[in-house]
């Protein structure tokens, strides 16, 4: 009696009992079943998930919670050789009426050309926040650890460990801050053809298909989940007001990540300085001669 129940919680509380927490528990197929490839598992530690792309789909997953603040993150091989027209995504988005989403768009290329990281932030419905960069080594070549580093301060995009991008939450200027609505995680990879590669002048070489990417070390353990509502998961005070509190004692909400350490600075002017082939904060003309006012505040 006593193990069955024993039994019994350790499958409802499988962290609590020191089981490793795996992908489904996590994560659900998101579109493109047939193009979805599931292998390892999680007493192993060598789970790996690779979506594939042909002509007539693309594929993605999706997490099953939301989560509101945290550190999240996950490694990913990108399709290599001629990847032109082909995008790859992992990115966070809320499901509620004033959007919010965090993204990492791999934009494919011809055979040793390089990718194109874009990455962009969408507060309340307002995106038009886009960052292109290229990446210091090969994205095909190994995997590479993707994350995002979010609290009540600021959001990093980071690579491998290091800040390719930061925004800061500047409410006191008028700019919504995601705050509030937790975001559920998303991947993908799908036919950018007309707009991906060289601005849409490669397209994807369907002789070539599947195009696949991989995923793996799918990292929520430092992030709050909102777990509690019903399907589609709506937030309640309560649960932005417990998402709050699990910040404020954990490592991802406290100081030294609540402002840009001095390493940090130094990361971000690096790649201002060699890897920045897009920024929206640049882009004069777009935005009427007018600088967005964040942007004074983003850049170190
Ligand atoms: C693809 O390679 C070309 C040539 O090096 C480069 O100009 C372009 O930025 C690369 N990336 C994309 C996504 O077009
Ligand atoms: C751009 O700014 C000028 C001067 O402030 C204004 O007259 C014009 O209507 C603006 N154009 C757009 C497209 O916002």
């Amino acid at each position: 009696m006593k193990n069955s129940l024993l039994a019994f919680f350790c499958v409802s509380l499988l962290l609590a009992c020191g089981a490793q927490a795996g992908f489904w528990d996590s994560y659900e197929v998101l579109f493109g079943q047939q193009n979805f490839q599931y292998s390892g598992s999680p007493d192993q530690g060598n789970e790996n998930v690779q979506l594939g792309l042909d002509q007539l789909t693309g594929s993605g997953f999706k997490s099953k919670y939301p989560y509101l603040f945290g550190y999240l993150s996950m490694k990913i091989k990108l399709v290599g050789g001629n990847s032109a027209g082909t995008v790859t995504s992992f990115y966070m988005a809320s499901v509620y009426e004033k959007w919010s989403e965090l993204d990492f768009e791999f934009l494919g290329n011809t055979s040793g050309a390089p990718y194109i990281l874009q990455t962009n932030v969408f507060s309340e419905g307002v995106g038009q926040r886009e960052q292109r960069i290229y990446l210091w080594f090969d994205p095909t070549a190994d995997y590479h650890e993707y994350g995002v580093l979010w609290n009540k301060n600021l959001i990093l995009f980071m690579v491998d460990g290091k800040v390719i991008r930061v925004f800061h939450n500047t409410q006191y200027l008028g700019i919504p801050y995601l705050n509030y609505q937790p975001m559920f995680i998303y991947t993908s990879i799908w036919d950018g053809s007309t707009w991906a590669t060289c601005g849409g002048t490669v397209p994807a070489d369907w002789s070539l298909a599947p195009f696949k990417a991989s995923y793996s070390n799918f990292n929520t353990k430092d992030a709050c989940a909102v777990t509690t509502e019903p399907p589609p998961y709506y937030a309640t005070p309560e649960d932005v007001s417990l998402c709050s509190s699990q910040a404020d004692q954990s490592w991802y909400g406290n100081d030294p990540n609540l402002a840009l350490t001095q390493t940090q600075i130094d990361d971000l002017r690096w790649i201002k300085s060699n890897y920045i082939v897009y920024d929206y904060c640049t882009d004069l003309e777009r935005y009427n001669w007018t600088v967005p006012p964040e942007c004074a505040v983003n850049w170190p």
